[in-house]
């Protein structure tokens, strides 16, 4: 547990002045507030070993050219299955702390992965490689792209290198369609402590927030967090304006058909042999004011 690092317990007043001060804005936010109990309260030991093993199966039939790109890789919990299976793994994060505590066997880039550093190489016109990577966004990290824009650019830039996109994320079809409010114990294991957990989902305006509270007897350590959702039907409408289609559609990674009732789903993006791009490169992008 690393909680007891300085700045992130509450003073006496009762507050924690390091993390109650963050701009959950900011692509590094969620590092920032996460990264000294990530692997302890999210790491791979809680994934089931056959949910790794069907991951890694997935995304290496859907991966070519033997590189993946990890959107988000935070600690490595599929980068290193992956990389252990054979593939090249690109780790893209934004907060350095998170990407401090991944192995060095992944290539680390400290980016956001809405300013991808590819972008300039599409931007100057230079050809698509011709083996292009595999991008791979796990469990709800594309709802840390902050803005629509971003989700644009980002989009852009995968259309821009002609990769295949896949990305696991909560159904956001099944949340209430009124915002709600809701506390809970959170099964993590804090040492002689516990976490609770409060969470704002406001499906309608896209946005889900809280915090984890930390309660120990070294004090109260309060995790705020901010998240931009993206429905399936979004997430598709915005590809397609790119020239990327969602081709596959899944519930689990071991490729159980997806329904809309579902919770949560992985959809597969390649390019539209008949898109035609709205901005084959991303620096071009006009975004579109429909949807922000
Ligand atoms: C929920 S964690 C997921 C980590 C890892 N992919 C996994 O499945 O365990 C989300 C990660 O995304 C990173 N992140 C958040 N916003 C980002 C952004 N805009 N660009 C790049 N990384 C970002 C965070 O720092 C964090 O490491």
């Amino acid at each position: 547990m690393g909680s007891d690092e300085p700045g992130r317990h509450d003073t006496a007043d009762g507050r924690s002045p390091g993390l109650e001060q963050l701009d959950l804005t900011r692509p590094d936010a969620y590092g920032q507030a996460f990264d000294d109990v990530y692997d302890d309260w999210y790491g791979s030991h809680r994934t089931p070993d056959d949910g790794l093993d069907a991951m890694v199966r997935f995304v290496s039939v859907r991966c070519p050219s033997g590189v993946v790109v990890e959107l988000g890789v935070g600690s490595g919990r599929l980068a290193v299955p992956l990389h252990r299976a054979g593939l090249r793994v690109i780790g893209i994060d934004a907060s350095q702390p998170m990407l401090s505590r991944c192995p060095p066997s992944i290539v680390r880039v400290a980016a956001d992965m809405a300013r991808l550093p590819i972008r300039a190489r599409c931007s100057s016109g230079g050809p698509a490689p011709t083996e292009p990577p595999t991008f791979l966004c796990g469990f709800n990290t594309l709802f840390n792209v902050g803005s629509s824009d971003g989700l644009d650019r980002l989009l852009a830039t995968v259309a821009c290198v002609r990769a295949t996109l896949i990305v696991e994320m909560l159904n956001i079809e099944v949340l209430p369609a009124e915002p709600i409010r809701s506390t809970d114990v959170a099964p993590f294991p804090t040492e002689g402590g516990i976490v609770v957990s409060a969470t704002s989902a406001d499906a309608p305006n896209r946005r889900l927030a809280g915090r984890h509270l930390e309660i120990t007897d070294r004090g109260v350590v309060s995790r705020p967090w901010l998240l931009r959702l993206v429905g399936h039907h979004e997430l598709d409408d915005r590809a397609g304006r790119h020239g990327l289609r969602a081709v596959e559609r899944y519930r689990s990674w071991n490729t159980d058909p997806f329904t809309e009732t579902d919770p949560s789903s992985i959809s597969v993006f390649a390019p539209d042999p008949l898109g035609s791009p709205e901005s084959a490169d991303p620096g071009d992008h006009q975004p579109d004011a429909r949807n922000r």
